[in-house]
């Protein structure tokens, strides 16, 4: 990469309790950031001291949305080594998602070398314990000052980490889900397939509710309400009698790296894994006729999350007797272990920090 400047703290923080982590609520010492301007292209890489931002009132992201983020995770290795799960993949997904939002996207050596440094930098932060990680955000936002709706000029990418436990209180316990019938995360021809943050913000009000009602995450539905897309913020597999169904990428669902990496596992093993579209209604039948066995969110943040309970306005299934089903723990076991270098890397999916 450019000359990358780096400027260490003078104050490093505390490491926090690894049982305190909780999700996303400590940061590390050090951030990167790099700027873009149209006609410069980018400049001004550097690793410098987290801190506040300045930022020109009439920039764009705040204005206009210009706002698109990434999420992946750092293992500490069994020799003690530190390597990252798959982040080509988060490249990849982010550059398309600038393209769909007039962004500009770093290219990938840049991406993935400003990753690597800064992560090298604050080494000390990846946990030890299986179960923790360092989750690293990646974000993109216009900062160009102006009104009017148009592309900005010029745009921040910065990279900041954030030591992590168990993104769910309950741990690897079911989750009661809500079948949301009323809002939607995203329409067809919109946002729904990128990490655009604008389709977070369209998502916090069913949460909110679902959670007054008692339930973790909400099981969000296609704009006729009748297809299944995603859960909360992780994709959704359906194991049946005769296979496994996950929703088919049509545009509205974000295309997970857990969700692919399962995908692979289970097409690697022999399972019969197919993606189409999937209706609540076929759910509800197998479920009466007892051929719906178990269900399970994919994501970043919690890996392999099992479904216990599905439940709407009108009707409520329970899966699994409150406990995990074999599938979800066998593929939590896989790749987790991959993750943590506790099984081998046959699909070359961990890029080790030099
Ligand atoms: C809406 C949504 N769906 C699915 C996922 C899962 O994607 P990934 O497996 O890349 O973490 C995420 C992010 O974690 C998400 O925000």
């Amino acid at each position: 990469m450019m000359s990358l400047q780096i400027q260490k703290t003078t104050h490093p923080k505390p490491l926090p309790k690894s049982s305190e982590l909780g999700f996303g609520k400590h940061f590390t010492d050090h951030m990167l950031t790099i700027e873009f301007e149209r006609g410069k292209g980018w400049f001004n890489p550097r690793i410098i001291p987290y801190s506040d931002f300045q930022l020109d009132p009439a920039a764009s992201v705040l204005h206009y949305g210009q706002s698109l983020f990434e999420g992946m995770k750092a293992f500490r290795q069994q020799d003690g080594s530190v390597a990252l799960f798959r982040p080509e993949f988060n490249w990849d997904r982010m550059s398309k998602g600038a393209d769909r939002l007039c962004m500009e996207c770093p290219p990938k050596e840049m991406f993935l070398d400003g990753i690597k440094t800064l992560v090298k930098i604050d080494e000390r932060w990846v946990p030890k314990e299986k179960g923790c990680a360092l989750y690293i955000r990646p974000t993109i936002i216009g900062t160009e000052g102006f009104l009017g709706v148009r592309p900005a000029d010029r745009y921040l990418f910065f990279v900041i980490l954030s030591p992590v436990g168990a993104y769910y209180a309950e741990g690897l316990n079911p989750v009661k889900i809500w079948v949301e019938e009323q809002y939607l995360r995203a329409a067809p021809g919109g946002l729904g397939w990128t990490k655009a943050a604008a389709n977070y913000a369209a998502s916090l009000k069913a949460a909110q509710e679902a959670k007054k009602k008692g339930f973790s995450q909400v099981l969000w539905l296609d704009h006729t309400r009748k297809y299944i897309e995603e859960v909360g913020t992780m994709n959704v597999f359906f194991v049946f009698k005769n296979e496994i169904v996950t929703p088919a990428l049509d545009g509205t669902i974000l295309e997970g790296g857990v969700r692919q990496t399962v995908i692979e596992i289970l097409k690697a093993q022999g399972r019969p894994i197919v993606e189409r579209n999937l209706s609540l209604e076929e759910v509800q039948t197998a479920n009466s006729k007892g051929e719906l066995i178990e269900a399970f969110g994919t994501g970043t943040a919690a890996v392999i999350s099992p479904i216990g309970e599905l439940t709407s306005s009108t009707w409520s299934l329970k899966l699994g007797n409150g406990k995990i089903g074999p599938l979800s723990q066998k593929l939590y076991d896989e790749l987790t272990g991959i993750q943590y270098g506790l099984r081998p890397d046959t699909y070359h999916w961990l890029a080790k920090l030099m």
